[in-house]
């Protein structure tokens, strides 16, 4: 695939403001066709700064800006602008200019004929579901809502590529907040915009960006989408920013069953005797043995109980085999199994592939491993205390099908029969 050429291209780019407070430095970033780029940080951590550099507002101190693969620097500033649209915080519509008027403030500016201003303000007013008539009116006689959409139309109207725009939303209540994303986002997609978005708020960043910047300290921290930001957040910084209701979430969303399941769990064939089994059990140090066919098929299980009540009567597996077996596919998302097998407190579940083979286990062990792990980080002592206290406490049975080198230290394994 050739190499699209970014929108916006910042090399190195440094600024130092009078007095010598270098606002950012080194930054480094793309931004393409069709972007929803996010700048997020704290105060003073040079989004402001870094976008109002795109449209010459500000002039970088050292670096290199690309406009569509041109220095920025040699194209007429008038002339950038045109091209990139610029919406700051709350700025109103004019009480005493028509909608119409509002809407294309930048057309007019641009010298746009009437007729094309017209068509566009028509166009645009069609796309938030408000009537033609509604042009002619006064600001005054819209709903605050009705206000604010076509706060957001008059941002599109002048066809720029590019929309720049700093914390718009920053200082709206939460209902009209969220109205508008949703506004923006998909007028963003339908019209193939592209976006460059200040916000603080990071729910409004993951509901927004196709890539989330992060900046702290005039530095950009990390540049990826939200989801890579959720699973992989680069440093503690940006855990934080995050924060941990999200990273917990975010990693259930991902992580597979297959990802935390214990290979290799012990299992027998029903044609094999009942003293196989028990010494399989007893090799592998568990209560209970999943029963599969030759090709591996899951078929039941048997137990250690049924083994003890059934030996004098039943002579094989397949004899005392329980089919009634709860399982999961190795696919499925952490996120829906845990819970489950969580509440349902089974100790352990089989782990299938598509064609009801046997993969492997979990265990609620490394279940509660994983919850904790999240939380807590991957300091290995704390998290291993805390799984095998979880499964002593477990009551008996604790070691189930887990093989015995994976399975937490268990005095209660089975006794001889
Ligand atoms: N005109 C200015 N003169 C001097 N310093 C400035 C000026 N504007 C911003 N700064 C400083 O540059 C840094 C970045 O500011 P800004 O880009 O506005 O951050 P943000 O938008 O992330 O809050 C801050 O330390 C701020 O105080
Ligand atoms: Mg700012």
């Amino acid at each position: 695939m050739p190499e699209e050429q970014p929108m916006v291209l910042f090399k190195d780019v440094e600024k130092v403001y009078r007095g010598g407070n270098v606002a950012v430095e080194h930054i480094n970033l793309e931004i393409h066709k069709g972007d929803f780029v996010c700048l997020i940080g704290t105060s003073g951590s040079g989004k402001t700064t870094t976008m109002r550099m795109i449209n010459r507002m500000l002039e970088p101190s050292g670096g290199q800006i690309l406009f569509n693969g041109k220095d920025i620097h040699k194209i007429d500033a008038v002339k950038l602008r045109r091209q990139i649209g610029y919406v700051i915080q709350n700025i109103g519509l004019m009480p005493h200019m028509t909608i119409y008027e509002n809407i294309t403030i930048v057309p007019k500016l641009l010298k746009w004929p009437e007729e094309k201003r017209r068509e566009k303000a028509k166009e645009l007013l069609d796309l938030v579901e408000l009537p033609e008539d509604y042009l002619d009116r006064y600001p005054s006689e819209l709903s605050g809502g009705q206000q604010q959409r076509i706060g957001v139309i008059r941002a599109l109207a002048a066809n720029q590529d590019l929309i720049l725009m700093d914390e718009p939303y920053g200082a709206l209540d939460p209902i009209t907040r969220e109205a508008l994303q949703e506004l923006i986002k998909n007028l963003q997609e339908k019209l193939g915009k592209t976006v460059v978005f200040v916000t603080h708020d990071m729910d409004e960043a993951l509901k927004l960006a196709t890539k989330i910047v992060v900046m702290d300290h005039g530095h950009i921290i990390q540049n990826s989408t939200p989801t890579e930001l959720l699973t992989h957040p680069a440093n503690k910084f940006v855990e934080n920013l995050v924060g941990q209701d999200r990273l917990v979430q975010a990693r259930a969303d991902v992580t597979t069953v297959e990802q935390i399941m214990l290979k290799n769990p012990a299992a027998i064939t029903p044609g094999k005797s009942l003293a196989e089994a028990i010494l399989l059990m007893r090799k592998r140090r568990v209560d209970t043995l999943l029963v599969t066919d030759d090709e591996n098929h899951l078929k039941g299980f048997i137990d250690l109980e049924s083994l003890e009540t059934r030996y004098q009567s039943a002579t094989s597996v397949g004899d005392i085999i329980k089919t009634s077996i709860f399982y999961v596919n190795k696919d499925s998302l952490l996120r829906d199994t845990a819970d489950r097998i969580l509440k349902r407190g089974l100790k352990y579940v089989p782990v299938v592939d598509h064609d009801k083979k046997l993969v492997g286990i979990v265990t609620r062990a490394a279940l509660v491993d994983v919850v904790y792990d999240t939380i807590w980080g991957d300091n290995d002592d704390k998290s291993d205390d805390i799984g095998s206290d979880q499964a002593d406490s477990d009551t008996e049975n604790t070691a189930s099908a887990t093989a015995a080198s994976e399975a937490p230290a268990n005095s209660d394994t089975p006794k001889e029969v």
